[in-house]
This record gives C-alpha cells, sequence and structure tokens, in this order.
C-alpha cells in the first residue's frame, strides 16, 4: 500500500472557524482511507493569523508568537481528527517519532506543527523522509507554483513540472511572494531535494483534484520533482 503525506494548508481546511471545509475534507479522506496509508499535516489559517497578529500586537516575540500558530494548527487538526472518529488514529502526535507510532496503528495519523520558525509545509516534508512516502501533496489555497505571484502580475505563468533545484531557486530568489510565497517554505523544499519524494501543489479548495490525483494519478497542480512521471508513483 501506498503511502501519502498531505499538507493541508489551515487557508484550506479552516479559513476561519464559522467557515470551515472540515465536513468535506471528513468524507473524502474517508473514502481514501482502505486505499493508502494517510498522514496528514494541517495548517493554522486565518485563526493562527489572528492569534499570531494578537501576540505582537502585545510586543509577544515572534518564536513564542510562533509557539501560538502551532497550538492552532493541533486545535484545528484535533477537530478533523475527531470528525473522523474510528478512521483516525485517536490523539494528535507532536513529534515525527510519535506519528511514526500512530502510523502502525494502520488508521489515518493527524498532526499539526512541531517546532518554532518554520510551517506545516516543512513538517509534511519531514514527515514524508520519516515515513518512507511515494509522494507528498500540498493542498494549499492556490493552484500550483507560478512564476510570480499571479495576483500581482498578470504575465505569471503556472509551472506544471519542476525539480526540487528550480523550486528552492523561485523560493531564493523570492520570485513567488505574497499568497505565493507562502506555497512552500524554504526548509520544505530543502527537505524535498535531499529525499527526491515527489510532491505536488494543488488547490485544495477542490477535493475533486486530490481524490483524482490519488486514485487516477491525474495531477491538475504543480508536480516538484526529479522525473516528470508521475505514473511512477
Ligand atoms: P502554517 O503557516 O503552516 O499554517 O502554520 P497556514 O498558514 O494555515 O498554512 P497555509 O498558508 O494555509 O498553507 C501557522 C503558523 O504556525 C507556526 C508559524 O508561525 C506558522 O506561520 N508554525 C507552524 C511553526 O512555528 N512551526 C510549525 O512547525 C508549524
Amino acid at each position: 500500500m501506498k503511502t501519502i503525506v498531505i499538507s493541508l494548508g489551515g487557508s484550506v481546511l479552516v479559513p476561519d472557524i464559522g467557515n470551515n471545509n472540515i465536513k468535506q475534507y471528513r468524507d473524502l479522506l474517508s473514502s481514501l482511507k482502505d486505499t493508502c496509508r494517510i498522514f496528514i499535516v494541517v495548517g493554522g489559517g486565518g485563526e493562527a493569523r489572528r492569534y499570531i497578529g494578537a501576540a505582537r500586537d502585545l510586543n509577544i516575540d515572534e518564536g513564542t508568537a510562533d509557539e501560538i500558530g502551532i497550538l492552532i494548527t493541533r486545535l484545528n487538526a484535533r477537530l478533523l481528527m475527531h470528525a473522523l472518529a474510528k478512521d483516525c488514529y485517536p490523539d494528535i502526535p507532536e513529534s515525527y517519532n510519535d506519528a511514526l507510532i500512530a502510523g502502525e496503528s494502520g488508521k489515518i495519523v493527524i498532526m499539526g506543527g512541531v517546532t518554532p520558525a518554520q510551517t506545516t509545509d516543512a513538517v509534511a516534508a519531514v514527515l514524508a523522509e520519516r515515513t518512507g512516502a511515494d509522494l507528498l501533496i500540498n493542498a494549499t489555497a492556490v493552484d500550483g507554483i507560478y512564476t510570480a505571484d499571479p495576483r500581482k502580475d498578470a504575465a505569471a505563468e503556472k509551472i506544471p513540472f519542476l525539480t526540487p533545484d528550480e523550486l528552492i531557486e523561485i523560493v531564493q530568489t523570492g520570485r513567488m511572494d505574497a499568497g505565493s510565497n507562502n506555497v512552500i517554505d524554504l526548509v520544505a523544499a530543502k527537505v524535498i531535494q535531499r529525499s527526491k519524494i515527489p510532491m505536488v501543489v494543488l488547490d485544495g479548495r477542490d477535493p475533486e483534484g486530490l481524490l483524482n490525483l490519488i486514485q487516477n494519478g491525474v495531477n491538475r497542480g504543480s508536480l516538484v520533482s526529479y522525473n516528470p512521471d508521475l505514473a511512477a508513483f
């Protein structure tokens, strides 16, 4: 059975708590649970941004604000975990080792952030390494990786295939700013480079696209890999 790690953006799952997509993702993940081993890393979304903003207004340092952000990612993760009930390991691992132990249950494993100064994309990349995942999926609020921020630059083009080295160049040179700037953090890109695990960045607001990728290998997002053939997955 293939192992898949999904970085599920908070902006996708919980843009804000009163307007969340947890039911939709619960049904999607339940339908996939017998197809592959699934590990999910949930982001913080709007609520994390609001808490971090409140911390900054109080002159709380960035590392501490990160810790608050991590707590929100774990809270979002917990909501999805309870929604999945028996299909999901019944706790939120706070370390990679604990996630591996949880994976031994054969159930879907859900976690949030781990340590300050990174995002849940980095957590998902390391988790993909630790679990020997076949594929890493980054389900986010844009439909792929662009040459520039498509909201600011009309000439921006989606890149359907790029190598990890090209991704690092884009992330490092800041050609991917604002919303798309946050598509992948540099730590995540470097982990993908060293592990060579293929990553697909796709629009998590379209769960059908995620389903189509996992069940049929159809990719409508951007593939980051040294091998352009996703069929190999
Ligand atoms: P994310 O940045 O991963 O969530 O975590 P997000 O913004 O919801 O993700 P997208 O944009 O939808 O993809 C929220 C915040 O939690 C802290 C950081 O401050 C981050 O901005 N965090 C998260 C950490 O410090 N370490 C972690 O391991 C994870």
